[in-house]
């Protein structure tokens, strides 16, 4: 019926369905994950470090467009881990041979996390490469392994136990087992006769080297991409898939094409007392000079905090002196001397150096009423978790605006990146860097004819193993009218993995009014009203993230929480 025009909008099950005719011929040709498909015949395999190497694929969904049925095809690659025997695997995550010495404890636990739930083989038995998956490692070494054989409390080591039955001698026998099976009658399986399992895709988080790999593999420019895309569509020969035959669907070998324009660039509102008082941004590019931010942010009272060993206190205080000097050449109300000189601390003792750094500067603060304004962080450029770290004890702990700077752009004393710094800075800060002239001048559609405001809202999931950490839910808002410049953010922690915003509305029990809506859209509206002196009359709302299966739930039940703080003003004021 939807083949036939019957119905206006495609069911879901329809295009299942396709999808799923087309997915077979693929699913059996390479490794399948979601909607995508990899094999190393694909492209190249390429080493991504620490056991893991990257394989080419692509992607491949059937979608509705103005155009009719379109087949989405794409390029990608994703991370699998290396078909290596597992003690070479180890070797690489340690990133040290360990074929002539036991474990230390923190290795075993590391090499347990990386090997939980991955497969493996067995070699010891000729062509009976029987598979397992991996459950855990042993805490024992092999040659200390026992194990019941019968009711009576008999036990056999696993040293023997190999030599008899499969006449085979335990080498490494300092290395623990890897445990596989339940965990009440778990089987030991010396690491020495196991080999992961080929066509396993790694979907833990990647380290920053991986990540940086896998990227160099991924971009490319996009005249390469139809190239390879297209390519792609040749090499499938959907016109011989025997299963696209039978349901009698036809694929086309070129591209859609698409008419398309570029849109103006907006002009862009600089402050009055700048020289250059407005700009019009070319290929994408503008810069600061001679202008100034629209409205300039209050920073009266700064410090530094140097975790980069490597970066001396003298370099530190002539970049945060010359940032300082970028910040109130643009335009913000910028202290140059900063309230404490720059210190060092060491990374490992953030938490620890912030506080005690905070307290000496409210030491002097304090007594004269006043708030710091700014922590400027430098940060090693390969920082850890030291830029989240920071984040956490500024934003949770200490509340107060951080600015983390690495120690590349410290080093380079560049006017440029004292300038993109200090965009970044005086948003934080509260200030503005620019607005639209547009905007300013009513011309927006849908934005500038009435109170408006814009949200943007998106949830982040944890990775796939860190199974007990919530989903974090961010929304933001805009904050002044016509111009939709500034924005507050909220973060709410929420279920596991749940993609619905569970906090855009909520329901408070006041101790006196009894119960009161609240929740992140209410909080928001009721800032943006604050700020502007109007309440909103049109909310715009974009919504990232959401998949085409999920996509009318979430609009259903986040649709429904944002209306339902709205509905008592509706009902008090003519509004449409
Ligand atoms: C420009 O900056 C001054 C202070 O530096 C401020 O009073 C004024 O509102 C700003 N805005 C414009 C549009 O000039
Ligand atoms: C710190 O490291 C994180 C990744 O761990 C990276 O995203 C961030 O840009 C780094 N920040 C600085 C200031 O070096």
């Amino acid at each position: 019926m939807f083949l036939a025009g019957r119905h206006a909008e495609a069911p879901q099950e329809a295009l299942q369905v396709l999808d799923i005719v087309l997915r077979e011929l693929p699913s059996a040709r390479y490794a399948p994950f979601g909607r995508s498909f990899f094999s190393p015949d694909l492209g190249r395999r390429q080493p991504l470090g620490d056991g893991l190497e990257s394989w080419r694929g692509f992607y491949q969904s059937i979608r509705p467009t103005q155009m009719g049925l379109s087949l989405n095809i794409d390029m990608s690659a994703t991370a699998f881990i290396e078909p290596l025997p597992v003690i070479d695997y180890a070797a690489q995550l340690l990133r040290s041979d360990i074929h002539s010495r036991p474990l230390s404890d923190a290795e075993r636990v590391k090499i347990k996390k990386a090997l939980r739930g991955v497969k493996v083989e067995v070699t010891h038995r000729g062509n009976m490469r029987r598979k397992y998956r991996i459950s855990g490692l042993t805490t024992q070494a092999t040659r200390e392994l026992t194990f019941p054989v019968d009711e009576g409390g008999t036990v056999k080591s696993v040293v023997q136990y190999f030599q008899e039955t499969y006449g085979f001698a335990i080498q490494h026998t300092y290395l623990p087992c890897l445990q596989v099976g339940n965990q009440q009658r778990p089987n030991y399986l010396p690491m020495e006769v196991c080999k992961i399992v080929e066509g396993q895709r790694y979907s833990k988080r990647l380290n920053q080297n991986q990540i940086r790999a896998l990227l160099d593999e991924t971009c490319q420019y996009p005249r390469d991409r139809e190239r390879d895309i297209t390519q792609m569509v040749k090499h499938n020969a959907y016109q011989e898939d025997p299963y696209a035959k039978e349901f009698g669907i036809k694929i086309s070998d070129c591209l859609a094409s698409v008419d398309a324009r570029i849109l103006p660039a907006p002009r862009l509102k600089y402050n009055e007392t700048g020289r250059e008082k407005d700009c019009i941004p070319r290929v994408g590019q503008w810069n600061m000079m001679n202008k100034k931010m629209v409205n300039g942010g209050k920073v009266r009272s700064w410090m530094c905090v140097n975790f980069a060993r490597n970066v001396p206190d003298k370099l530190a205080r002539d970049f945060c002196h010359q940032l300082a000097q970028m910040c109130q050449d643009s335009g913000m109300d910028f202290a140059l001397e900063p309230v404490l000189p720059p210190m060092s601390a060491r990374p490992d003792q953030v938490e620890r150096a912030l506080k005690a750094r905070y307290h000496e500067a409210m030491n002097i603060l304090g007594p004269q009423r006043r708030e710091l304004d700014l922590l400027i962080g430098i940060l090693p450029d390969n920082n850890g978790s030291l830029y989240g770290d920071l984040k956490r004890v500024c934003e949770i702990d200490l509340g107060i605006v951080s600015q983390c700077c690495c120690t590349k752009q410290v080093f380079k004393l560049n006017k440029q990146i004292y300038a993109n710094i200090a965009l970044k800075i005086n948003v934080k800060v509260g200030g503005r860097n620019t607005v639209l002239v547009d905007a300013l001048s009513r011309r927006i559609p849908l934005v500038t004819d009435r109170p408006t405001i814009i949200f943007g809202a998106d949830v982040t999931h944890p990775h796939p193993g860190e199974d007990s950490s919530p989903s974090i839910a961010a929304v933001v808002a805009s904050q002044d009218w016509p111009e939709v410049t500034r924005y507050a953010g909220l973060v709410s922690a929420q279920a596991h993995r749940q993609e619905l915003i569970e906090d855009l509305y909520k329901v408070r029990q006041d101790p006196q009014k009894g119960p009161v809506s609240s929740g992140m859209i209410r909080e928001l509206l009721i800032s943006f009203k604050k700020s502007t002196g109007e309440k909103p009359q049109r909310i715009i709302f974009y919504r990232d993230g959401v998949s085409e299966g999920q996509f009318y739930q979430v609009l259903l039940f986040e649709l429904n929480a944002i209306r339902k703080p709205v509905l008592p003003w509706r009902q008090t004021t003519n509004h449409r």
